[in-house]
């Protein structure tokens, strides 16, 4: 019969090992993403890392590298899939440039308010599109967030769509939007985020396509004759983590992390459909050169771009049902 000392001293030890040697070792995620630190986006990074650590009691936390640290979306994206970085909010602009279907989420006018964005991209269509994700691009999808609904700064006065006809317009980089201001006639111009204010103060732009948050906030309106509200697009964000890395977590890990990162991501959601008209209202006070235009201003490029991208992202039209039914 053995000792009770010897019992006791075998069950501490297998505690030990349990807790720091065995199958529950404490993981540190790295999550990248591209907006500073006070930005929506990453704030609910750092809100999921923080309830991810309560839950699991600090057997799992996140480390948030904002700002591009870990490089650009592009590169962010093959970190990821190499399974050198285990987490990343990007833009689906980043998505859309390796699955041509995510481009339908760009449609001009899919939705006219920024109620019926989060609507559409809580649905069951938007979400299913997430699931070939793991096969073709080596990445888990787990929701969607937000940045509001696209307009125009201008540095010279617009009145009518031939006033955007030739000018330099600064573009996030990704084909859906690049090909909406060519058939618009304009030059559009790739560019990251963290090059736009100093483009567009120096003039080496002429315009910026831009969400109402950051044209607040980063003060594009300051070297603006005009700034176009259009509402003419979503920007939606995904949240990812690499495919490899979901591999090697168990099915009660990947709950957690499923279940916590798409509360926040909704919770980004959530917060453009709240603060929108704020933004707006802001800019307002501001007495900041606004022209409000629709669909009418852009005369045929909606139908147009629709043309193109219908057959390249043919779940358009499954999205158009989603938002006709809001
Ligand atoms: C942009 O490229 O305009 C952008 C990217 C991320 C968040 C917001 C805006």
């Amino acid at each position: 019969m053995r000792h009770w000392g010897t019992i006791t001293a075998a069950f501490v030890a297998a505690a030990v090992v349990f807790a720091f040697g065995g199958g529950a070792m404490a993981k540190e995620f790295r999550l990248g993403l591209i907006t500073p630190p006070p930005h929506i986006w990453t704030k609910a990074a750092e809100a999921f890392g923080a309830d991810l650590a309560a839950e699991t009691e600090g057997a799992q936390t996140v480390a948030v590298f904002p700002s591009r640290q870990l490089g650009n979306e592009a590169e962010m994206m093959q970190l990821l899939q190499s399974g050198a970085l285990d987490m990343a909010f990007l833009t689906v602009a980043e998505v859309s440039n390796r699955v041509p279907n995510f481009g339908a989420f760009y449609a001009p006018y899919l939705v006219e308010t920024i109620d019926q964005a989060g609507a559409v991209l809580k649905s069951d269509v938007a979400l299913s599109l997430l699931e070939p994700l793991p096969r073709e691009i080596g990445v888990v999808g787990l929701g969607y967030g937000m940045a509001g609904l696209r307009q125009i700064v201008s540095r010279d006065t617009i009145e009518t769509v031939d006033d955007l006809v030739g000018k330099k317009l600064r573009i996030t980089p990704f084909e859906p939007i690049r090909d909406f201001y060519n058939l618009v006639g304009a030059a559009p111009t790739p560019m990251p985020l963290p090059a736009v204010y100093d483009a567009l103060a120096n003039g080496q732009v002429d315009a910026i396509d831009m969400d109402l948050e950051l044209i607040w906030k980063l003060k594009y309106y300051e070297h603006a004759d005009t700034v176009l509200i259009s509402d003419h697009m979503m920007f939606p964000m995904v949240g990812l983590v690499s495919a490899r890395v979901w591999g090697g977590l168990s099915e009660e890990e990947r709950a957690v992390i499923q279940r916590l990162m798409k509360k926040h991501l909704d919770g980004v959601i959530d917060s453009y459909v709240a603060l929108e008209a704020d933004f707006l209202a802001e800019l307002e006070k501001a007495e900041v050169p606004i022209k409000t235009v629709d669909r009418d201003f852009f005369a045929d490029v909606v139908t147009q771009w629709e043309e193109t991208w219908g057959e390249k992202a043919p779940v358009l039209d499954d999205l158009r049902t989603v938002a006709a039914g809001l």
